[in-house]
Formats: C-alpha cells, sequence, structure tokens
C-alpha cells in the first residue's frame, strides 16, 4: 500500500511520523509527501524514507491507495475533490469542510465505491476511546450528562496565522478544535439537539468566536461542551456521569499533561475509605499514538474490526449539521 500526504505542516509530519511506523510494521509500502510551501523539508521525508512529489501531479503518478489532505481548510475542500477524481480512498482532515454546504459537496463527491474518511483522532486518544466504549457497554448505566472541556492554551502571534482567519479557517474555536467534541458528542447520541449557546471574543479580535459554550441534548442526557482558545492553561476534561457511575478523562498529552481515566461506581465509597478511594484508575496515557491507531484502523478496515472506526463522510456530514446548527445560534 502507497500513501500520499498533501500539507506538511503540524500535521502533516504527525500523519507522516505515523507512517514510518505503519511502514516498520508492515502495514504500508511507502509514501510520498506534497507541500509546496515546504520544499525546504524535501531532504528530511527523502531520509525518512519518503519521496517527495513537487505537484498534484506527480502525487497521481505515484498511484497511491490512499491520499490525505492536510492542508488549511480554504484550501482543503478543493484538493479533496480534485483527488476523489482519480483516488477512491481519501482521508481528509478535519472539519469536513467550512460549511455544511462544503460537507454536502465533499459527500456527494464520495459516493459509490469511494471511501472519503474525515481525521477526527480524539476517538484515538486510549482515555477518550476506552470511556466512549465504556458508555456504549452501558457501565455507567443511563447516561444522565456528558460534561466537556477543550482550552487551549495558546502563544502570541497565533492570530496572524490562518486558523485565526474567518474566512480560511472557516469559523472560531467551535468549528476548530471544537468540531472534535462535536465528533465525541455524536459517537455517544445520534440525535442530538441544541438548547442553548453563548460565545466570546474580544482578546484576539480577528472576527471569529474565541470561546463557547453549548448545552445540547440527546432524550433524557445533556451535553455540556465548553470550547476556548482564550484558557491560557491547556486543559482537557471530558465526564460521563450515568445513574450506575461515571468515566472521567483529563490531559491531553504534552502541554495538556498526560492523559488519566478514571472509573467511579455510584457510592462506591460504601466499599472504601471515601468515593476518590474508590475509584478504578483505568490508564495513563502521554497520547503520542492517535495518529498512528486511526490510520491503522483505516488501512486495516474490515479485518480487525475496531470497535471504535475512523469517521466516515456520512458521519462527518452529521457533525457538519450539528456545527451548523450551533454556527447559525451564535
Ligand atoms: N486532529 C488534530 O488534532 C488537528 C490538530 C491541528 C490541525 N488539524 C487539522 O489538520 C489540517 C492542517 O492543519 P495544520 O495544523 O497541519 O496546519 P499547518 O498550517 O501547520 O500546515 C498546513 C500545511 O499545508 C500546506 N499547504 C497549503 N496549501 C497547500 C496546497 N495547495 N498543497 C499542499 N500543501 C499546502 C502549507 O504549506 C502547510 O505546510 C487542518 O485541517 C486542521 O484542522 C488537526
Amino acid at each position: 500500500m502507497r500513501v500520499a500526504v498533501i500539507g506538511y505542516g503540524l500535521i502533516g509530519r504527525e500523519r507522516v511520523r505515523a507512517l514510518v511506523r505503519l511502514r516498520e510494521e508492515g502495514v504500508i509500502e511507502g509514501f510520498t509527501v506534497c507541500d509546496p510551501f515546504a520544499a525546504a523539508e524535501q531532504p528530511k521525508v527523502e531520509a525518512m524514507g519518503g519521496t517527495w512529489s513537487a505537484t498534484l501531479s506527480d502525487v497521481r503518478a505515484y498511484a497511491p491507495q490512499w491520499v490525505i489532505i492536510a492542508t488549511p481548510h480554504d484550501t482543503a475542500v478543493d484538493l479533496c475533490l480534485e483527488v476523489l477524481g482519480w483516488c477512491d480512498q481519501v482521508l481528509m482532515e478535519k472539519p469536513f469542510g467550512r460549511s455544511l454546504s462544503e460537507a454536502e459537496k465533499l459527500r456527494g463527491a464520495s459516493e459509490g465505491r469511494k471511501r472519503l474518511h474525515v481525521g477526527f483522532n480524539y476517538r484515538f486518544f486510549p482515555g477518550i476511546k476506552t470511556a466512549l466504549l465504556d458508555a456504549r457497554a452501558g457501565r455507567f448505566g443511563s447516561l444522565i450528562s456528558v460534561n466537556m472541556l477543550l482550552g487551549h492554551g495558546g502563544s502570541p502571534g497565533m492570530e496572524k496565522g490562518w486558523k485565526f482567519d474567518p474566512v480560511k479557517a472557516g469559523g472560531g474555536c467551535l468549528i476548530d478544535p471544537g468540531i472534535h467534541l462535536l465528533d465525541l458528542c455524536r459517537c455517544m447520541a445520534s440525535d442530538i439537539a441544541l438548547d442553548c449557546i453563548r460565545g466570546w471574543s474580544g482578546f484576539w479580535k480577528t472576527g471569529i468566536e474565541e470561546e463557547t459554550h453549548l448545552l445540547l441534548h440527546s432524550g433524557q442526557t445533556t451535553f455540556n461542551v465548553q470550547v476556548s482558545v482564550v484558557r491560557w492553561r491547556s486543559t482537557f476534561r471530558l465526564e460521563i456521569h450515568g445513574m450506575e457511575g461515571y468515566g472521567i478523562v483529563t490531559g491531553r498529552g504534552r502541554s495538556y499533561g498526560s492523559m488519566k481515566y478514571i472509573r467511579g461506581k455510584r457510592w462506591g465509597w460504601q466499599n472504601a475509605a471515601n468515593q476518590e478511594a474508590s475509584e478504578e484508575a483505568v490508564l495513563v496515557s502521554e497520547c503520542d499514538d492517535s495518529f498512528t491507531d486511526e490510520l491503522r484502523a483505516l488501512f486495516s478496515q474490515g479485518e480487525s474490526g475496531p470497535s471504535l472506526s475512523p469517521c466516515t463522510a456520512a458521519e462527518a456530514l452529521e457533525v457538519m449539521r450539528l456545527y451548523e446548527a450551533c454556527k447559525n445560534r451564535l
């Protein structure tokens, strides 16, 4: 299997790092990288055993079985549509377009035999994956509420990049990185409706929402979601509360701290010194493998039957429907 990566920035590099590992495991044969704005990286890519494609025609000539698109949001849609014209299997990094109409166009272009997936690597963080599977398996009982917080510490000058440009990014913290949280909501429930939303902006002042608070529900379960790029202390927290117990995931590796997943039972204190002492420490992870794990699951889909799968175009379209419903109320 040959794989092409288009866009060699932060995430293109993560995908290449993952591909090097998957080549060592024998999952893929080789890879090529295309990024006309990063030609200086060619020697480093070649040192890793990859090839450099100067143009999209070179990528096509490489005849990859999979193409990964990791470019800014304003170029990713057209690139994806073009690549789908000659390659049947594409992974586009989230989001699935900048709007519902772009998502619908992408979905339309991937009908039939084509496989279009969207990179939602949060599904593959060990703590999140285990907690979601626990919730699905009914370990916590009927879900009462799910709380999620993703706060990005940020750095000076980030407002000058494309991610803070409303046109290039398509929006603010709700689409990036908030779309990950909407995807996780949809991994737990399908029919999610928005109750209320509140946005804030006023620090970076580039015309995007900088902090968003959302209240959503599905049946009797409330989803309380916060996402921010003005939180200064990088924070990730996922709490799943059910009638029988709960699961709490904190951290996301790197500046967010190690990811820890703990489980607790209702009134666990009855059999322990206190509630905290009754909790089970399920795992600790530095979260270095999510991009590799997502690609391994993608490339081997149908063979090993992973219990949490890479996001399909159909699922990503539903995430964008939810996003647009929220965005329209901001
Ligand atoms: N899953 C995650 O946790 C996560 C985190 C960050 C970004 N992302 C997503 O990954 C994608 C890329 O983000 P990034 O952080 O790597 O951005 P980036 O700015 O670091 O890199 C983008 C790269 O694309 C290149 N590029 C631009 N136009 C191109 C073109 N026409 N052809 C080839 N290359 C082109 C740029 O030169 C740059 O190197 C986005 O969709 C973003 O939302 C995902």
